[in-house]
């Protein structure tokens, strides 16, 4: 089994616990409706540090209006025994009044990397989400974090931050789980009825063609005009971006000229999915 905790004081306990042993501890933050993804990072996370906590809190601050907070899978006995099978030692999972007392008033936006992409189709989302890990990082005080590298914008906005506030934690990306198709797995994969679930990997199939194109010399606007044709052809509703960037600073690339980063981000009915694919030059 696996400890719960929902309380910050008795987290931070733990934790003290732990470190007045000389142990190391990682953090792997989570919304919960754990997969192979959520449990590739409490690996790492193992062979990485000594004691391992999981947080699972569904954020309400990084979700819009308009977004699906209110049906978002939570699923605690099935994500506390995954947990345990994979030898994660705590699952912290606060109240969502542990997380935002009532008068909470407090917002942390890092700046540009946060822009474009994501940033531009979910205002406020990064705010959310760097609110959220800074108070997660604050409250455990880990030595390791662990974030995958399935939500490239997000391991940049969170390194940038922790970089930017002197957070003394080291952050560590983990290469995204896919399934034998390609398909990145997510959570929000279960949003997905059968036929969409069957042209959901064109996304990464088009990904790895635009990498061909641009190890080829190929230009990068050209490159991702022909993707978004293939993918809304495939069967997607709408493309919000596809788009190559420079690997670190997200900035717009138009050819293969330094480490990059192909980014996606479509949408079915049942759900918006997102990917991403590195490309370096020869
Ligand atoms: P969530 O979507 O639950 O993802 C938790 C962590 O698992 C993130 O670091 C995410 O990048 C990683 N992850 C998800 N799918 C993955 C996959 N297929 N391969 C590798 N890693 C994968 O991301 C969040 O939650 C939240 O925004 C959070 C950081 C917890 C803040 O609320």
């Amino acid at each position: 089994t696996v400890d719960i905790i929902r309380s910050v004081a008795e987290l931070r306990a733990r934790v003290r616990y732990w470190r007045d042993q000389g142990l190391s501890v990682a953090l792997v933050p989570t919304m919960g409706a754990l997969h192979d993804g959520h449990l590739t990072l409490v690996k790492a996370a193992l062979e990485l540090a000594d004691r391992v906590v999981t947080s699972v809190f569904v954020n309400p601050t990084q979700f819009g209006p308009n977004e699906d907070f209110s049906r978002y899978p939570r699923q605690e006995e099935q994500d506390a025994g995954l947990l345990a099978d994979g030898g994660c030692h705590v699952l912290y999972a606060p109240t969502v009044t542990e997380m935002y007392p009532a008068g909470f008033a407090t917002s942390i936006h890092v700046g540009a990397v946060s822009e474009g992409l994501c940033g531009d189709i979910r205002p406020g989302h990064f705010d959310g989400v760097a609110t959220v890990v800074t108070k997660l990082l604050l409250q455990c005080q880990p030595h390791l974090a662990l974030f995958g590298e399935k939500d490239w914008q997000q391991l940049t906005v969170l390194r940038h931050l922790v970089r930017d506030l002197d957070l003394p934690v080291e952050v560590v990306g983990v290469p995204t789980v896919r399934e034998v198709d390609g398909l990145a797995r997510s959570s929000r994969n279960a949003y997905l009825s059968a036929a969409e679930r069957s042209i959901a990997p064109v996304l990464f199939k088009v990904l790895n063609q635009i990498a061909d194109g641009l190890r080829q010399g190929g230009a990068a606007e050209e490159l991702c005009r022909q993707g978004i044709a293939q993918v809304l052809e495939a069967g997607f509703l709408s493309v919000d971006y596809l788009e190559v960037r420079a690997a670190d600073t997200l900035e717009r690339l138009t050819r293969l000229d330094q480490p990059a980063r192909i980014l996606v981000a479509a949408r079915l009915h049942g759900a918006r999915l997102i990917d991403n694919l590195a490309v370096e030059p020869a």
